[in-house]
């Protein structure tokens, strides 16, 4: 009991991390230069955001004009709901609005829309956002959110971790863009790495090494302060439904002669062959640079291959078991009963498993 409400405090913790600034921008810029007209005349929503304080919403809100952009809605949670309770007072943007209602200020979300330019001064920008009380807390299940969805084209946010798998399926139900944070470790599950074996989402522009770093309101998971902000390193990936160009370029790699004779990494370089699992039919190929490029059976890649991966390139047939066991695509064999890849009876990581296309 002690050791879930831990867990339940740290996922709920996990749920109040804040997105920057210079994050945002430099992943939709990727899509901008592939797609200049990638968000024209669209309707974007920002669900569970904090639009006061939300660098999405500032952000788009900012480059309205620059976008094209037809609508932009963004919704936050009430306070009330979020698991995680802090001493929160509400802004001084709120109580001095003659909106301010002290009775729903702490139990209803709050709606932000930005559609025209309110104050007449020639552009339209976050100076024109309108704001009201939603009807609920502003949950993204509601059906009051649920309908904002079905109205916008292009949904953007960083969820809450804790819901990350709700929040995909409430996504992908729907066939609308999407571009959205995730934790690195959820490619693999079962609900959402067949999305990514179909092509149907694949990584964003940003790499995936190094994670990401997020503004916390929480002093005990502070990891650096920079500008007197605290700041909190999360392995943290985008995912998205929008194309953009890094997607499409093939990775530079060597032949098997060469990665035998030449490879920079010493499980590789002199040896005579890439091993092979005892209990999947594919090679082990360690690092996503050694993938030889004219190998045309199955090979076993690290799952980080996902941020490299062009699928004019390569095709992914499935995954070693740890999720599910239908992923396999009948390389494993049964027999073995060991669902995570072996050599020589040793386990190696969770792999991916590709064929060369080009
Ligand atoms: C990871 S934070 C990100 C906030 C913001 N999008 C950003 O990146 O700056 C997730 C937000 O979703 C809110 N949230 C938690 N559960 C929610 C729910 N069921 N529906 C809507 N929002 C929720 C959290 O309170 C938090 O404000």
């Amino acid at each position: 009991m002690a050791n879930s409400n831990l867990s339940n405090a740290k996922n709920a913790k996990n749920d109040e991390f804040y997105t920057q600034y210079q994050d945002i921008e430099k992943e939709v810029n990727a899509y901008l230069e592939y797609n200049p007209d990638v968000f024209k005349d669209k309707t974007v929503l920002l669900p569970c955001d904090d639009p006061e304080w939300s660098n999405f919403t500032r952000y788009f809100a900012q480059n309205f004009e620059r976008l094209g952009l037809k609508k932009l809605i963004s919704t936050s949670y009430a306070i009330e709901s979020k698991k995680y309770k802090t001493d929160w007072q509400p802004t001084l943007f709120e109580t001095e609005n003659p909106l301010f209602n002290a009775d729903k200020s702490r139990v209803c979300g709050k709606i932000f829309v930005l559609d025209h330019d309110t104050n007449a001064n020639g552009r339209i920008d976050i100076d024109d956002l309108q704001w009201h009380y939603l009807e609920g807390d502003g949950d993204f299940r509601s059906a009051e959110v649920t309908a904002l969805r079905n109205e916008a084209d292009v949904i953007v946010t960083n969820p809450p971790f804790s819901m990350f798998h709700e929040f995909l399926a409430w996504i992908i139900e729907t066939d609308k863009q999407f571009l959205m944070i995730c934790n690195k470790n959820s490619v693999t599950y079962k609900d959402v790495f067949p999305l990514f074996k179909a092509d149907r989402i694949w990584s964003g522009r940003t790499e995936w090494s190094g994670g990401m770093w997020f503004e916390t309101k929480y002093k005990e998971d502070v990891d650096k302060v920079v500008d007197g902000v605290d700041m909190k390193n999360v392995a943290s990936i985008w995912i998205t439904n929008i194309d953009h160009g890094r997607r499409h370029q093939p990775l530079p790699l060597m032949t098997m002669a060469d990665n035998l004779k030449f490879s920079k990494h010493k499980e590789i370089r002199g040896k005579e062959s890439y091993e092979k699992y005892d209990n999947y039919n594919a090679i082990e190929v360690p690092y996503t640079d050694a993938i030889p490029r004219d190998y045309d059976g199955v090979m076993g890649v690290p799952i980080s291959f996902l941020d490299k991966y062009c699928p004019e390139q390569f095709e992914i047939v499935g995954a070693t078991e740890s999720e599910g066991r239908g992923f396999s695509n009948g390389l494993w064999d049964e027999k073995s009963k060991v669902s995570q890849p072996l050599i020589n009876g040793e386990k190696q990581y969770k792999r991916l498993f590709i064929k060369r296309k080009l």
